[in-house]
């Protein structure tokens, strides 16, 4: 099976005294197939995380397997390939220049498809984020920030990636377009087989699409586990936390108490 994995990774930025830890000792993975769900505030170092798992930030301590390999700045274009970003901010990874049609014909070679496959395998693209009835013609500018995230995640896709990383990539969204772009990203998951690594600070929305999640706080992840289990006994303060501040997920103080499922042994 194959595997994404970050071993005790630690990411640094700067030197001496302006040393930045953003990833403190951190093991997280992800097997095709399954979604890892990251929460945590803003600058607890998900991004750098993610950034790290995709090979884009080398690791000060630590390494990152893929399939049990460690790789690093010596990874192949195979590996490349198998793992793809998809950031919160679409306006500013898609080139405004290029058309809807081009942005997918050049993710499609890079990956390696004939001239001649390219126009068929955008319209399967599109079709798979539903955007089937979008103007191939049309520039970033000219659509909305739903459908700007669903030709980020079609260029993702065309890659054929066995892991996607999606970094806050509701968080731009309204709120339909949010319920919108979840349920689209868990259907493509369910066709398509590959392992996600969902990172959001909405903890509400992370335990509808990941099955397990970690919490990061400041670098490190404090609380890892099956996500239902953790929102509804967290652990860690800093989780509860995260969980009290969203008013529909904190048990109300009339609500009868859950019993705890704690396995039977
Ligand atoms: N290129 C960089 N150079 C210096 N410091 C950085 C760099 N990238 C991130 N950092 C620092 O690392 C820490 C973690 O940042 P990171 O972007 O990973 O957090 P985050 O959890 O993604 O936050 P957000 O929710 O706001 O996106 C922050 O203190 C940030 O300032
Ligand atoms: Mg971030």
């Amino acid at each position: 099976m194959s595997r994404l994995a970050a071993i005790d990774v630690t990411v640094a930025f700067g030197h001496r005294r302006r040393r930045v830890v953003a990833v403190d000792g951190v093991d997280v993975a992800v097997a095709r197939g399954e979604t890892l769900g990251i929460v945590g505030e803003s600058g607890s170092g998900k991004s750098t995380l993610a950034r790290a798992l995709a090979g884009l930030v080398p690791p000060a301590a630590g390494r990152v397997e893929l399939d049990g390999q460690p790789f690093g700045r010596r990874r192949g274009r195979d590996a490349l390939r198998r793992i793809q970003l998809v950031f919160q901010d679409p306006a500013a990874s898609l080139s405004p220049t290029l058309s809807v049609e081009q942005l997918l014909g050049d993710a499609l070679a890079a990956a390696g498809v004939a001239r001649s496959a390219r126009p068929g395998r955008v319209g399967e693209l599109l079709d798979a984020v539903g955007l089937a009835a979008v103007r191939r013609q049309a520039r970033p500018r000219e659509l909305s920030g739903g459908q700007r995230q669903r030709v980020a995640l079609a260029r993702a896709l065309g890659s054929e990636p066995d892991f996607l990383i999606c970094d806050e990539v509701t968080s731009a969204l309204d709120v339909s377009a949010r319920g919108a772009m979840l349920n689209l990203l868990g259907e493509v998951q369910r066709e398509r087989g590959f392992g996600m690594v969902f990172i959001t600070h909405d903890i509400a929305a992370v335990r509808h699409i990941s099955r397990r999640i970690a919490v990061m706080h400041l670098g490190a992840v404090v609380e890892q586990g099956d996500a239902r289990a953790v929102v509804a006994a967290p652990q860690h303060p800093y989780t509860a936390a995260l969980i009290a501040a969203v008013p529909r997920l904190a048990p109300a103080p009339s609500a009868p108490a859950v019993p705890s499922q704690s396995p039977a042994t």
